[in-house]
């Protein structure tokens, strides 16, 4: 359906709009921006899959979908967005370009619409908009009005969180990490991001890092990061990271930065030590504090990190106005520090100079097995949690439960609890394995990626911009 058909549609079902031109403009921010208006004055037709049939959601710009109200309005199994190729294959549109009016397709409306007596919205083309009249949005033939959007009473939820491209993936980060933020994707909108540009702070190997960059992105989706829910993206892929960065940095003092446990554990006894190690907080405050996001789920180790992004977001926000939302550091209660198998004391690490010491999720499991059989144990036989007296076998008991989601409940002999370890963390490590391996081979992982650095930039760049402008940066 051409342009003046679509009109001449809606004219005949008796939608009222007004046509307004701009440039070739893309996303919904940059429409509204572009004419004056809030994303609360903007809607979106989106285009998803239930069971096994499409249909078409029509939300406000400013409202997120709420997965768990969706799911019980429709009463279906599974949901998700369509993709790309989907998307145009229904509308006959290009993704972002969609319609609220899509012969076929029944649509879900959603009530917090009619809040507003116009909202403008897409018509399939970039340089023309509809500003449609809300209430007859009703007439949309086969529609529905349904609430299936988050309450904006309580507080929105945005989950950011970052990992490294350096060494490979441990069990610890699994357990500690990736395992948590899959399982939390359901609420909020949850940003993941491969910091590649933190991992630079130390000396990398260019081949060794874009593989591994890949390598870790492809993991989190074997850990059941699910594209659809929520954002994952390559740091250096959107340049506000680094553009906030800078500006942080000029909000930190050389002070608080000194003070940094991890700043000082890895600069110790090194000849040189790069500027950028030091600076590194600034860069993860810029990360966090682009998406006001209101949790961070970390192990341990980054909380201190996380506080200090505090500080700079409550400076700035002193001297500017509200500008950022204050973080949480979220640290997972069991699980957030996995020990080192030949020295439990210590924190499994990627960069342990020992390799027995931590379990690879791409390693193979048949060494992995060997690892465990050879974890440093303590004195004594009984298999109990006891993290003071017993750390190497608290620290088994621990991998155990977490990974099988079971209490050990086996006796009290040494070899035979690490033989159950064994098993559980080898067929652990063959299924994720195969998930890995599909997804590695499926040939999706660049566009996830791609997507992902757009969306991530839609959000971030109207904060980055917020920002400059608070400064005193002219725009021209
Ligand atoms: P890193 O390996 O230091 O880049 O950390 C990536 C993420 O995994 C961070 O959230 C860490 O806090 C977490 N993490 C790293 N090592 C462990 C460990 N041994 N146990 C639990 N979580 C960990
Ligand atoms: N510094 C974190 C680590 O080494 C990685 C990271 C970078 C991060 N930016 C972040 C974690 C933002 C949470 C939020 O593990």
């Amino acid at each position: 359906m051409n342009m003046n058909d679509y009109e001449n549609k809606l004219k005949e079902l008796g939608i009222a709009f007004i046509k307004a031109e701009h440039p070739d403009l893309r996303t919904p921010a940059e429409v509204q921006s572009y004419l004056g208006l809030t994303l609360a004055d903007g809607l979106s037709t989106m285009i998803m899959k239930i069971d096994d049939r499409f249909i078409a959601v029509i939300r406000r710009d400013d409202c997120r979908l709420d997965f768990k109200k969706l799911k019980k309005e429709l009463k279906c199994k599974s949901i998700r967005m369509a993709n790309d190729e989907e998307f145009e294959k229904i509308t006959g549109m290009p993704i972002g370009a969609a319609r609220v009016y899509n012969p076929n397709l029944k649509t879900y409306l959603d009530n917090k619409l009619f809040e507003k007596e116009f909202l403008t919205g897409g018509t399939g083309s970039f340089i023309c908009s509809f500003r449609y009249k809300t209430e007859d949005l009703k007439k949309i033939p086969v529609s529905e009005i349904c609430d299936i959007t988050e309450d904006f009473s309580k507080k929105e939820k945005i989950v950011f969180s970052g990992i490294q491209p350096s060494g490979n993936l441990h069990i610890g980060n699994y357990i500690g990490a990736v395992r948590q933020w899959a399982a939390g994707q359901d609420e909020g909108l949850n940003i993941f991001c491969v910091v590649d540009m933190h991992a630079i702070t130390v000396s990398q190997d260019p081949k060794t890092l874009a593989q591994r960059t890949k390598e870790i992105a492809a993991i989190l989706l074997a850990a059941g990061i699910d594209p659809q829910k929520s954002l994952l993206f390559v740091q250096s892929h959107n340049p506000d990271h680094a553009n906030l960065g800078w500006v942080l940095n000029c909000y930190l003092s050389m002070g608080q930065m000194s003070r940094m446990t991890q700043y000082k554990e890895k600069s110790e006894g090194k000849e040189s030590v790069s500027v950028g190690l030091f600076d590194y907080p600034a860069l993860m405050a810029a990360d966090i504090l682009l998406y006001d996001t209101t949790e961070v789920p970390v192990g341990e180790d980054q909380k201190q990190h996380v506080e200090l992004t505090r500080d700079v977001a409550e400076r700035f926000n002193a001297k500017y106005g509200e500008t950022f939302v204050l973080p949480e550091p979220v640290v997972p209660k069991v699980g957030g520090r996995v020990m080192s198998l030949v020295d439990p004391t210590k924190k499994m690490s990627k960069s342990d100079a020992n390799p027995n010491g931590a379990i690879g999720l791409l390693e193979d499991p048949k060494i992995a097995r060997k690892k465990i059989m050879s974890a440093v144990t303590d004195s004594g036989n009984e298999v109990k949690l006891d993290w003071k007296n017993k750390p190497g076998i608290s620290n088994l008991l621990e991998i155990y439960s977490q990974i099988s989601g079971e209490q050990y409940s086996g006796g009290n002999n040494y070899g035979e609890f690490k033989l159950a370890v064994a098993d559980v963390v080898e067929k652990f490590l063959i299924n994720f394995q195969q998930k890995y391996k599909e997804i590695s081979e499926s040939g999706k992982l660049e566009s996830v990626l791609e997507i992902g650095a757009k969306r991530s930039y839609e959000i971030s760049h109207r904060k980055l911009l917020e920002v400059y402008d608070k400064v005193g940066f002219v725009r021209l």
